[in-house]
């Protein structure tokens, strides 16, 4: 796992998209798999700046969301395909066709998982993989006692999440129970992965997730399993990391003498 502790929020958003852009500059036909939550918000709007300032090219890639709410319509203004419209879609030129978010009102939940998963595997799999962590460590909808070899499902949110998100509506009662998530079995196939986390109500977890062991409790602890992810925290979220000074260490080395190689998971 490579940890990086930038300064700010500024920072982490600027790296997070510096390395999603050299991606797709590498390979136009990317397939990228995107996240919601506060937390990559500056990171899309980094993308945006990109794409109109600096010519970054959207036009052949292709995205998978990691999950949706079950029972809000796509035009919902607190649904995930909602949030990414506003905060992304709308602003860079990815095809309409080539954008997937699961679809929280399908008829047959199970046929639709099932078709994710397809779809996915049908693009060649995930290039690159954004990801937030939850209060209680999930990533994507996988919330504690998710199987870490679980794949698209259904899944019920614990009550942390529910009152989590409940600051996006307008009473809590609003919040489904329910999602459409990609699994944490799925999430370990992208080939690569950045994981993002900012401000100090992060710093417990992103420590239990990195530094603690692994364990299905903590969802995102199944992250130190895989063999190319970065995780960017600013000094809030790291705070409770214990080999703090190391990963500082490793960033100051590698800025002198590879900087080819920041961001690459080693
Ligand atoms: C939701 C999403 C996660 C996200 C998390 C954290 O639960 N399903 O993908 O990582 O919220 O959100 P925030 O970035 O707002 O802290």
């Amino acid at each position: 796992m490579e940890v990086i502790i930038s300064r700010t929020y500024d920072d982490l958003s600027k790296l997070a998209a510096r390395m999603i852009a050299e991606q797709v500059k590498h390979k136009p036909n990317s397939v990228l798999g995107l996240a919601t939550g506060s937390t990559p918000i500056g990171t899309y709007g980094e993308l945006i700046r990109m794409h109109k300032h600096e010519g970054l090219d959207f036009s052949k890639v292709v995205t998978f969301n990691l999950d949706e709410y079950v029972g809000l319509p796509p035009t919902h203004p607190q649904s995930y395909r909602y949030f990414m419209d506003e905060y992304l879609f709308n602003h860079v030129n990815i095809p309409k066709t080539n954008i997937h978010v699961p679809y929280g009102h399908a008829e047959s939940i199970l046929d639709f998982c099932q078709w994710y998963e397809a779809q996915i595997v049908g693009y060649g799999g995930i290039d690159i993989q954004l990801l937030g962590i939850g209060g209680d460590g999930h990533i994507a909808f996988n919330e504690p006692g998710s199987s870490l070899g679980s794949r698209t499902r259904l899944k019920t949110l614990t009550r942390q999440t529910i009152e989590d998100n409940a600051r996006f509506f307008d009473k809590p009662e609003q919040v489904p129970c329910f999602a459409i998530t990609m699994g944490v079995g799925t999430i370990l196939e992208a080939r690569k992965i950045i994981m993002l986390a900012n401000g100090p109500k992060k710093a417990d977890i992103v420590a239990e997730a990195i530094e603690g062991p692994i364990s299905a409790q903590v969802t995102a602890s199944a992250l130190q399993l895989h063999r190319d992810v970065v995780v960017l925290v600013d000094d809030d979220a790291g705070a409770k990391l214990k080999r703090a000074d190391y990963y500082k260490w490793v960033y100051e080395q590698k800025t002198k003498l590879l900087p080819g190689l920041i961001g690459r998971g080693t």
